[in-house]
Parts: structure tokens; sequence; C-alpha cells
């Protein structure tokens, strides 16, 4: 899988996926992660991205034809899935994330100041939105979605089988996990954790996951 990510601020991206699971996908070779910088695609020498809104307002719009140019460019014949993120998209839940991450090419437009000029929604597939907040922009939900998808790519967590019984699998929460110590400050392990009788534990935590 690849994806491409257009940004003001490239680094953000790059340095947050240098660390854990994103770092070790990429590594492996199951996804290839490319930040691109959207200025590259400015049409003056300037690098300019961004204008004030016709009809007055506050605040600065980014530009629709740097995009566009920048969409084209990484993307020429439109077979990625492109998404930008907003406030007001798609809300990402689990079902979408999994949905994403059966995609071959993912496009990710991340918007700053007062977001896109509106023309931008002709050349771009879906709108996602990672909560009903507005933040600063479109960088962190870009590395939400990366994050959540990619370790649903096979191969990338180290053992498969964690996935199975997670949290929104089957609509159900994960059942409660214990490590050492046996005792802390008074709490105990439940019991049957400690019996090394297998059938008996899969039962119990099966009794423990619950509807969400
Ligand atoms: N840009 C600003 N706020 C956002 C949000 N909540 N989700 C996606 N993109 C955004």
């Amino acid at each position: 899988m690849t994806i491409d990510v257009l940004t003001l601020f490239p680094e953000m991206i790059e340095q947050a996926l240098s660390h854990s699971i994103p770092a070790r996908a990429q590594k492996a070779g199951l996804v290839d992660i490319r930040a691109h910088q959207l200025r590259s695609w400015a049409i003056d020498r300037h690098g300019t991205v961004d204008d004030t809104p016709y009809g007055g307002g506050p605040g600065m719009v980014m530009r629709v034809d740097v995009a566009h140019a920048a969409l084209s460019a990484i993307d020429h014949t439109h077979r990625a899935h492109r998404i930008m993120l907003s406030p007001d998209g798609d809300q990402l839940d689990q079902g979408l994330v999994k949905e994403l991450s059966q995609k071959k090419k993912l496009i990710l437009l991340c918007g700053r100041y007062e977001g896109f000029d509106a023309r931008i929604e002709k050349y771009i597939d879906q709108k996602v939105s990672i909560g009903p907040y507005v933040l600063s922009g479109g960088e962190l939900p870009a590395l939400v979605i990366i994050d959540a998808l990619t370790r649903l790519i096979p191969g990338v967590l180290g053992n498969q089988e964690s996935l199975k019984d997670e949290t929104f699998e089957d609509n159900l929460s994960d059942y409660p996990q214990f490590t050492r110590p046996e005792k802390y400050r008074g709490m105990t392990v439940p019991e049957v954790l400690l019996s090394g009788h297998h059938a008996e534990i899969t039962k119990w935590r099966r009794s423990q996951r619950q509807e969400i």
C-alpha cells in the first residue's frame, strides 16, 4: 500500500511516523508513506499556497490550483483514493479504517488556515473527520488515519492474533489484561488467569468483553 500525504508540514508527518509500528511497517516494505511539500506546486516563486477569502472575512484560504497541481502530479490517472481531512467529513471509525486499509493507494490532503477553496471537492473522493472538534490542520488527523490503518495491514503486527480480540471487533471491548506484579497495593490478579487452565481462561476472557 502507498500513502501520499500532501501538507505544508511534511516533517510533522515524517517525524511522527519514524517510531514504533508505522516505522516497522515502512522498514518491512509493507507500506510506503511519502510526505510531499504542497508549496513545491505553488505557481509563483514566493511559494504562495493561500490567499484572502473572496467576500471578505478572517483568515486565509488554501488555493485550489496549487492543490490540484499536486494531486495531478502524484496521481495523474486518478487511481488513488483521495481523501481531504476536514472537520465536516465522514467520521472516522474502525469500520472506515478497515475499508481504507484495503485501498492500494491513498492520498491524504491536509489543509491549514480556513481550509481549501471549496472547488477542491471536484478533485477528491472523500472528506474524513477524526472527530467533532476543530484542529488547526489536517496533519494530526492524517497521522491518526495512518496509524490506525497500518496496524491492520497483514504482517505489520507481530502477532495477527492480537487483532482478533481487540476493542471494536464484533462491537465488543477488549478483555482486561494483567501482568506482574501479581499483587499491587492490595489488588490481585483474577485467580483464573493464574490457573494455567486455557479453556477456563478463554471462557473468562469472553465473559469480560462488553458491548460497545
Ligand atoms: N481539520 C481540522 N479539524 C479536523 C478534524 N476534526 N478532522 C479532520 N480534519 C480536521
